[in-house]
């Protein structure tokens, strides 16, 4: 189902299989990272397509251009399900959107902030049988997380056709997140007896999705080189790390890019900004920097350690911003720091045109997550002149690097809020030093990698695996 038609054979087709799409159906990160690599993989010349949910909403953001292809029938243990497969071309991607009312027609993609949809298992077993059989004519097919897991063990067991079978690569973007159900969940997927065993989908007692797409992939990756090693190793691999240490030599790290504008911005500039952005939440103006976070508010995050430094640091004259849905301890927590202080806003939303407006207004980024496999919000924000303060962890270790070091950022180690707490101070105390400041915010405009760099990476281990002479590495 890969589109256009090839012009030659040579033609790469990649065929990425997710749970989001940025601009159509996402929530953040993951959905910025499928369409960012899709975009600039296209843009190589490869033939690429992807294949999501057809959530009600997606098909209200690419607003009726889609056009219904086909249906394919998934065997479900009390019946048929059919998903009706729309299409849709977009920067160079054909969007596949797996249409089933019951299970996608809801007001979120996984669940509220309380908790996950009851039948997420059903929903995303269907959809990623239904995927499986959308993938006719690819030479790799890409899974994306535990929700498209199940696409490697239906490739990899039950390929019948006489072309070779595509070659399958998984990326793990977030390790946290099993997809893991009881044993009786195997009636949905389609698969027999026989992969319930640890050599199969089944870890710990229970089918793991995740597991699956790791398990029966060609290849593995995952969205830094340090989240690479950390997966290895037992406190980083979330109960895996057997599995990525069996695996080390088909595992690689390749970072995340950014297609967010790049703009050297004057110091008055970003007064002039702060200022603005200030006036727009309805805070005071801080004299001293302000402080953002944009993310979803979860202790994965670090949300917790930040919750804790907010009031010294508006004391000191800073301010503070946070954008996101969470948790709701954390979004109460935040909400009854912003009722007390004139200079802290919480804006309790998935808002990308608000969370570029942060970026290119606040000071400093914070990122404080206990681990982070990627992280987004720091790389587009050094893009947009803000400086990332990190906790040393995953993608945010490769990319962001101490002042104190030479580089753009303020870095810090144990997941606590006392050293968080340091890290905001360093952050005061250079704000008082324009020059410097603004040496850094130009040092770090250009370190994030572009989307085209990371897709360059991923189309040479594309090559590789198809064995394809000339292919790098
Ligand atoms: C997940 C990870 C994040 C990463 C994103 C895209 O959301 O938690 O670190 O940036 O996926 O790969």
């Amino acid at each position: 189902m890969s589109e256009p038609e090839p012009a030659s054979p040579r033609v790469l087709r990649v065929v990425h299989v997710a749970a989001e799409y940025a601009d159509v159906a996402y929530t953040g990160g993951l959905g910025e990272a499928i369409a960012g690599l899709a975009r600039a993989t296209a843009r190589t010349g490869a033939n690429v397509s992807v294949v999501i949910p057809g959530y009600e909403r997606a098909f209200a953001a690419l607003g009726g251009d889609t056009l219904p292809i086909g249906e394919v029938e998934v065997a479900l243990p009390w019946g048929p399900c059919a998903f009706a497969v729309h299409r849709v071309v977009r920067d160079g991607v054909a969007i596949f959107l797996m249409r089933e009312a019951a299970y996608f027609d809801r007001p979120h993609l996984y669940g509220d902030a309380s908790a996950p949809y009851s039948d997420n298992a059903v929903r995303f077993a269907a959809f990623a049988r239904a995927a499986a059989q959308v993938v006719d004519g690819a030479d790799v097919v890409h899974l994306h997380d535990w929700h498209a897991g199940l696409v490697a063990p239906l490739l990899a067991r039950t390929w019948s056709r006489p072309e070779p079978r595509p070659r399958i690569v998984t990326t793990a973007h977030n390790i946290a997140f099993h997809g893991a159900f009881p044993t009786s969940a195997l009636a949905l997927t389609g698969l027999g007896p026989d992969v319930l065993s640890v050599d199969g989908v089944l870890h710990h007692g229970r089918i793991n999705l995740l597991k699956a797409g790791l398990q029966f992939a060609d290849f593995l990756t995952t969205v830094s080189p340090t989240h690479a090693e950390e997966l290895k190793t037992e406190a980083g691999g979330w109960d895996l790390a057997g599995l990525f240490r069996h695996r080390q030599r088909d595992l690689v790290g390749i970072l995340n890019g950014t297609d967010a504008p790049r703009e050297a911005v004057t110091p008055a500039e970003r007064t002039a900004r702060r200022a603005a952005l200030c006036a727009e939440l309805g805070v005071e103006t801080p004299t001293g920097p302000l402080f953002a976070l944009v993310s979803h508010l979860t202790t994965q995050k670090g949300v917790d350690l930040l919750i804790e430094v907010i009031p010294g640091l508006v004391e000191r004259g800073a301010g503070f911003v946070v954008l996101g849905l969470g948790a709701p301890a954390l979004t109460e927590a935040l909400r009854s720091v912003a009722r007390t202080s004139p200079r802290v806003a919480f804006c309790e939303r998935f808002d990308p045109a608000l969370a570029q407006r942060i970026y290119e207004a606040a000071d400093v980024i914070c990122a404080p997550s206990r681990f982070e496999p990627c992280g987004s919000s720091q790389l587009h924000a050094m893009c947009a002149g803000a400086l990332p303060l990190a906790r040393a962890t995953g993608g945010l270790a490769d990319t962001v690097k101490d002042v104190r070091d030479g580089g753009w950022g303020f870095v810090f180690g144990p997941p606590e809020a006392g050293a968080l707490a340091d890290a905001c101070e360093r952050a005061l105390s250079l704000f008082g030093d324009d020059a410097a400041w603004q040496a850094a915010v130009d040092r770090a405009r250009g370190v994030p990698p572009t989307w085209d760099v990371a897709a360059a990476s991923y189309v040479a281990l594309y090559e590789r695996l198809l064995g394809r002479p000339g292919a790098e590495g």
